[in-house]
């Protein structure tokens, strides 16, 4: 098989694309959005219920009317759990 000069440079460009990629994966920042904390509040979000069936009571304390609402700044709070991992 015999490989044009294009071919080539194609390959390699490719292998050169693709270190990129992978290093700037590599440099990202540490994940830094608290997780679901493990204290007794929370405790029982932990497991042994879906991730849905959890964020369904997550309002009642950080809704708008819960004692703790989340701050205004907060990101758009759809799917509490896909942030806030849980830790179990
Ligand atoms: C019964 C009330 C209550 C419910 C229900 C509740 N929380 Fe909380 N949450 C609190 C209180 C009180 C705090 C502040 C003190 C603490 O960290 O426990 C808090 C704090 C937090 C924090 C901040 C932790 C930190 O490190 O600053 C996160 C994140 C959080 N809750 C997520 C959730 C999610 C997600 C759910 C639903 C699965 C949920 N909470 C359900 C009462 C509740
Ligand atoms: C898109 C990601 C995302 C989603 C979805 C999300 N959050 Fe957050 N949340 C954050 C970030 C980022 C912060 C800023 C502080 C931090 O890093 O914890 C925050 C902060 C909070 C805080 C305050 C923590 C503190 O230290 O004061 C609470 C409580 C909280 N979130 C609860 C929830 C609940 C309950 C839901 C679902 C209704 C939810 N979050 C959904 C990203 C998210």
């Amino acid at each position: 098989m015999k490989l044009s000069a294009k071919t080539i440079v194609l390959n390699i460009l490719f292998l050169l694309v693709c270190a990129a990629i992978l290093l700037f994966l590599l440099k990202a920042p540490d994940e830094t959005t608290s997780r679901l904390p493990m204290d007794d509040t929370h405790r029982q979000f932990q497991s042994g219920m879906s991730k849905k069936e959890a964020e369904k009571q997550c309002g009642e304390c950080h809704g708008p009317q819960g004692r703790i609402p989340l701050p205004p700044d907060h990101p758009p709070p759809y799917r509490c759990l896909f942030c806030h991992k849980r830790q179990l």
